[in-house]
């Protein structure tokens, strides 16, 4: 092929120049003297104008959308009325010299022209490569590769370097179900796919390797949403001799450079560290979205002789009372919208109540007496044409629930204004190292089972204090997405063993489970920790997608489907027996 530009390449500067192009016919506009082409390439677009005059004329009779042509012309300057200054190669036109047919296109099931998409996402999905012809995804994969290669460029400058590790292994607890492999060459056994390197990176500071980063592709059989897929990408870092604030100065520094070269946007270092206890308790979530102010506070104590039931039985339960001032007058359909918001949310219902110049009217105001009226309004700060929305229950309940309301407040009362910053960074620390497991009855992991308790904290391992203990983790939130987790490990033997411990994993099952992990542990760890970006999270973010499937090229669907490949398919018989599989469908 003799391409000698893409389309965009071109401008008004290129005039007379002789040419060719290559591309998708985007549009055709016919008129009787002149017929117009929109041709597209991975670039952009450019127009190409052929006169009936022109000897070209008679092979665009056929020419249809998303036709492969190639073009050989002139470039010509288009009569002033006639620029296109909506689109960067306006000012010009083709007149061809030469055009080919390469391809013929079927008519194509939706518009890939720039003109709204009707069809629905299960459509686009199985026609996805025509979908990856559309702007807005291909320009969010350019983003992405350019991500990708500045995160390489700022890391190798950094002395990392770059490992793969095994797709068919062991499973790794990151809390998810895995995806099983049968193995052909040991009946009855399975391989799993990796939920994440873990304890590959941390083998690899074992042996040595001090910076290790990978693009790593993780699997993880989990319920599916907006920003979850069941295979994803993690830029996957791991640092030896480092303690929690070189592993987030670093981090900083790479999302600094990452953000300056792909999307020319400042971030401001430091970035704000936010205590998970604080996180829950002002916003009730611990990714919270802090482009916006809305702030959750406690009244236990102002209602703590409340006649209402629902506030009584709660405090009395030893639980709280929090409230969110919403910033309007809010209907009953609002309301009623955000109770059920904060039912999903494990609340049993939200009570509400209006301000007015008054005091407080409507919802639960004939329960509380004119003092407790006084202290709602001055701990709120609520003035009139507001509404109070209370979660009462156990503390993690409460502020979840309204963290969940706070959320729905967003989006229906737009309070993400236009000044507000394009991007917010947050680290989350200080998580609790463990978490109540209700099924078991027994703690389990908050971030997975390598992860360091702060020093001052190992003491407490096997006493009834062990639930407050502190973990050496950290989340990266940005604009309410956590996108991106880490920690630094437990590189002593004896404190693996006491975690698993903890989380009720005998000596024998954690060795049965990762022994070879335990056993390694045994041959000089160097300290260590490090982190792991959701790569999708955060390109879907930059690129200002609603899904993280918008900045995936071949996504699976909602419900975890390639509705274009069509798997998950069935096998044959043969391929069952070489596996030793037997089906049972009951
Ligand atoms: P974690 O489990 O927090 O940590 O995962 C890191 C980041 O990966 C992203 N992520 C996902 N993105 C899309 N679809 C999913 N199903 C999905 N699950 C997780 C999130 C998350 O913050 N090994 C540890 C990291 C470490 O400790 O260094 C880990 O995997 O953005
Ligand atoms: P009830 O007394 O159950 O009719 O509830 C009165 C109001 O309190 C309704 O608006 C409920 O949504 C609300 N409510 C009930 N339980 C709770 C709770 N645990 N936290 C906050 N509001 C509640």
């Amino acid at each position: 092929m003799k391409r000698t530009h893409y389309c965009n390449d071109l401008r008004a500067t290129d005039e007379s120049q002789t040419v060719t192009v290559c591309g998708w016919v985007s549009r055709v506009r016919e008129f009787p003297e002149t017929r117009f082409i929109v041709l597209r390439d991975r670039t952009g677009i450019l127009q190409i104008t052929i006169d009936s005059s022109n000897p070209c004329f008679a092979a665009t009779d056929t020419v249809r959308g998303e036709f492969v042509l190639e073009i050989t012309g002139a470039v010509r300057l288009r009569d002033p009325n006639n620029r296109s200054l909506q689109y960067d190669t306006g000012e010009i036109e083709i007149v061809p010299s030469s055009l080919v047919v390469l391809a013929k296109s079927k008519p194509v099931p939706f518009p890939v022209d720039g003109t709204p998409v009707t069809a629905s996402e299960e459509v686009r999905l199985k026609y996805r490569y025509l979908d990856l012809r559309r702007e807005p995804l291909r320009e969010a994969l350019k983003l992405r590769h350019s991500v990708i290669s500045s995160i390489y460029q700022f890391l190798d400058s950094e002395g990392f370097i770059s490992v793969e590790t095994p797709m068919l292994t062991k499973s790794t607890p990151e809390g998810a179900r895995d995806y099983l492999v049968p193995a052909r060459v040991s009946a009855g056994n399975f391989y799993a796919l990796p939920q994440s390197p873990q304890l590959f990176k941390q083998l690899l500071m074992m042996a040595n390797f001090d910076k290790y980063f990978q693009i790593a592709r993780c699997f993880r059989d989990e319920d599916l949403r907006a920003d979850r897929q069941p295979d994803f990408t993690q830029l996957d870092i791991e640092m030896s001799f480092v303690d929690v604030d070189d592993v987030l100065e670093l981090n900083e520094r790479l999302i600094q450079d990452v953000f300056k070269r792909t999307l020319d946007v400042d971030v401001a270092l430091p970035l704000p560290r936010i205590p998970y206890m604080e996180a829950m308790n002002r916003f009730g979530s611990d990714k919270p979205d802090q482009r916006f102010a809305l702030e959750i506070s406690d009244v236990s104590q102002v209602l703590a002789d409340s006649s209402f039931a629902v506030f009584k039985g709660a405090l009395e339960a030893g639980g709280v009372v929090k409230v969110l001032v919403a910033p309007a007058d809010l209907t009953r359909k609002q309301i009623e919208m955000l109770e059920a918001s904060a039912k999903q949310n494990g609340a049993k219902g939200l009570a509400w109540t209006k301000v007015t110049a008054s005091g407080l009217e409507g919802g639960i105001a004939k329960f509380l007496s004119p003092a407790e009226v006084a202290a709602l309004l001055e701990v709120t700060g609520a003035v009139a044409g507001q509404t109070l929305l209370f979660g009462a229950d156990t503390w993690d309940t409460a502020v979840k629930a309204l963290g969940a309301v706070r959320l729905a407040l967003r989006d229906e009362l737009k309070l993400i204004t236009a000044d507000a910053p394009r991007f917010h960074f947050a680290w989350v620390v200080d998580f609790p190292l463990l978490e109540q497991d209700l099924e078991r009855g027994s703690y389990t992991f908050m971030h997975h089972p390598f992860t360091s308790p702060a020093l001052e904290d190992i003491g407490l391992f096997g006493t009834p204090e062990m639930g407050t203990m502190r973990a050496r983790a950290y989340d990266l939130v940005l604009n309410g997405f956590e996108v991106g987790g880490g920690s630094i490990r437990i590189h002593q033997p004896e404190v693996q063993e006491q975690m698993f411990n903890a989380i009720g994993f005998t000596t024998e099952e954690a060795r049965a489970r990762f022994g070879f992990f335990m056993e390694a542990l045994e041959y000089g760890t160097p300290p260590h920790g490090g982190i792991a970006w959701g790569l999708d999270r955060m390109v879907a973010v930059m690129a200002g997608a609603d899904s993280i499937r918008d900045v995936i090229a071949f996504p699976k669907n909602a419900r975890g489907i390639d509705v274009m490949a069509d798997a998950p398919s069935a096998v044959d018989a043969k391929q069952l027996k070489d596996l030793h599989i037997k089906l049972d469908l009951e």
